[in-house]
């Protein structure tokens, strides 16, 4: 059992925040005279990622008080317990081991006995030695052809990593090889994932950390029906052998489902689904981008832990940030949490933030079953910049709420295009520079009426500013720096899980859900009895739903 909690709010550092609060008015302009050097202070280097903090809420006494909160929370103690394999996963009972699928290979992490990094790497030569296969074309199909295409099926942690980290690398494909996800219980998704799929080329693999989740197993069902129903009938034997390869902490249950074990691909229960994507979690990534981009994508993500680990905390960016937003929801009051990658390719890293965050930290109840003390989590959001833009900033700038907002850049683009002498590329940054200054320092109104603009309308164009945010940028958008990016988002939301004092881990509150759901069957089946057991509400729904099935 880890230590209990900290309160953070008998703290002396809280103290000292409640201090800094009496006047605390943020005031970028005025920051920026006073500190020419405010930019510098502020800005840190993480591995390749270049961090500017100078635009956050971060002044000189603020980040002593966070930086001694977080000391006085031991969030340092937790990192080291975590990464060293402490069952720090209490309500589970289980190690917290992320950051040992991108150890090197020779170190050692010991749980229960057993060195999980040698596991890890031999897992990860399976992998390797598969997707090697699959992209030469000598794995092949029941009819003996090559693959063409992989359809990735699993949901949340099982989908999302891989499906974003697809998405981002997309320049690092293989010409030949197309990688789709089915995900949603819905059956469009599967309909309209397998339409046009030559079941003679199509590789299906079935990814759940358990392997009991209804919408996998369902659409996995679906595949293999489809499959079965589409090929040959002299090959239809042995075709799931070759089509449907597994991945799962649950190899007992992948055999169940007829799956050979030989073409399973564990992992451990030390490794949370929304963590999961540099495991075998990542095969279908491993396939679409090679062995070696794939190592590199872990090698990312364990240069951030390694910052992570080591970095005093002044400069340690995870730290810094994590307490920056523990910062923003608990003395700010705020409630949400932009993430605005310009770049088109991480357009699914604020879907794939949502869960690494909002499934983490959404808790009312510490790791020692007390009550919290502060409030915890915020709604993470976002969509790439500059479609952002022209749908929701008007909120973050003029709103009434407080956004902080975290924009991604890259100094490099994919393609050079360049327009009427104009290099496009330049044409984003533009934007992204231009928002976090414009989000920082605002237009009062006198400048808005020295530009001649009429008195009635001036208040409505009048900006506040004084809005924060974090500027992140890296020469180019590589594997390595995805890695990088995820890693860096693990450890924020570590850290403001630490100082909260919940268990950052677990997930029961999507259980009751699931549970229902099945519970519901008979009743939605037509079963009256089950109908009438149902609350009114839900009884009128189904009700609904049977009226207009057929209609
Ligand atoms: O419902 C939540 C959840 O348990 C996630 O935490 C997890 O990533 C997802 O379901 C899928 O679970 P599995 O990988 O076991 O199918």
């Amino acid at each position: 059992m880890p230590p209990s909690p900290i309160d953070p709010t008998s703290t002396p550092a809280w103290s000292r925040l409640g201090e800094i609060m009496q006047d605390f008015t943020p005031d970028f302009r005025a920051w920026f005279a006073e500190n020419p050097g405010r930019a510098e202070e502020f800005s840190f280097t993480a591995a390749d990622l270049h961090v500017d903090l100078s635009k956050s809420f971060l002044t000189g006494e603020v980040r002593d008080a966070l930086v001694g909160l977080a000391k006085e929370t031991a969030v340092e103690e937790r990192r080291d317990a975590m990464m060293r394999g402490d069952r720090i996963n209490v309500t589970e009972d289980r190690a917290v081991l992320h950051t040992a699928l991108r150890a090197p290979r020779g170190s050692e992490i010991i749980v229960d006995g057993e060195n999980v990094v040698d596991q890890v790497h031999e897992v990860l030569d399976r992998v390797y030695a598969f997707a090697e296969k699959v992209r030469s074309g000598e794995w092949v199909g029941a009819t003996g052809r090559p693959i063409e295409t992989v359809v990735n099926i699993g949901i949340g942690g099982s989908d999302l990593g891989p499906v974003m980290a697809y998405e981002a690398l997309k320049p690092y494909l293989q010409e030949d090889l197309e990688v789709r996800f089915i995900s949603n219980i819905d059956p469009t998704d599967a309909g309209e994932k397998l339409a046009g799929l030559d079941p003679e080329t199509t590789l299906f693999i079935i990814v759940s950390k358990t392997f009991t989740t209804m919408e996998t197993l369902t659409n996995a069902k679906v595949a293999r029906a489809w499959l079965l129903d589409s090929l040959p009938e002299e090959v239809r034997d042995d075709a799931v052998a070759t089509h449907f390869v597994a991945v799962s902490t649950a190899l007992d249950k992948v055999a169940e489902f007829g799956i050979d074990p030989e073409n399973a691909f564990g992992f451990w229960s030390w490794v949370g689904g929304r963590y999961s994507v540099g495991s075998a979690v990542g095969t279908s990534l491993a396939i679409a981008i090679g062995p070696d981009n794939f190592a590199d994508f872990l090698a990312g993500h364990r240069a951030m832990d390694e910052h992570f680990a080591k970095a005093p905390a002044e400069e340690n960016v995870p730290l810094l940030m994590g307490m920056l937003n523990v910062f923003y929801v608990n003395l700010m009051g705020a409630t949400s949490h932009a993430v605005l990658p310009y770049s088109q390719y991480l357009h699914r890293f604020p879907a794939y933030l949502q869960q690494l965050t909002m499934e983490s930290n959404g808790k009312s109840v510490r790791w020692d079953g007390s009550a919290v003390t502060t409030a915890t989590g915020e709604v993470f959001w976002g969509e790439p910049g500059t479609n952002g833009q022209h749908a929701f900033y008007q909120l973050i700038h003029q709103g009434t709420q407080l956004i902080p907002a975290d924009f991604i850049a890259f100094a490099n683009p994919t393609y050079p295009f360049e327009t009427d002498g104009n290099d496009q590329h330049e044409l984003l940054l533009g934007n992204f520079f231009a928002q976090t200054k414009a989000l920082a320092f605002g237009k009062s109104a006198d400048e808005v009426r020295a530009e001649g603009t009429d008195e009635a309308i001036v208040p409505a164009r009048v900006f506040s500013g004084n809005r924060p945010t974090a500027s992140i940028m890296a020469p180019y958008l590589s594997p390595s720096v995805l890695g990088q990016l995820i890693a860096l988002y693990e450890h924020i939301t570590f850290v403001q899980g630490i100082v909260w004092g919940v268990d950052s881990f677990d997930q029961w509150g999507v259980e009751l859900g699931k549970e229902m759901a099945s519970d519901l069957g008979p009743a939605i089946a037509g079963d009256d009895e089950a109908l009438g057991e149902q609350d009114p509400s839900t009884r009128a729904l189904i009700a609904y739903y049977h009226r207009f099935r057929d209609a």
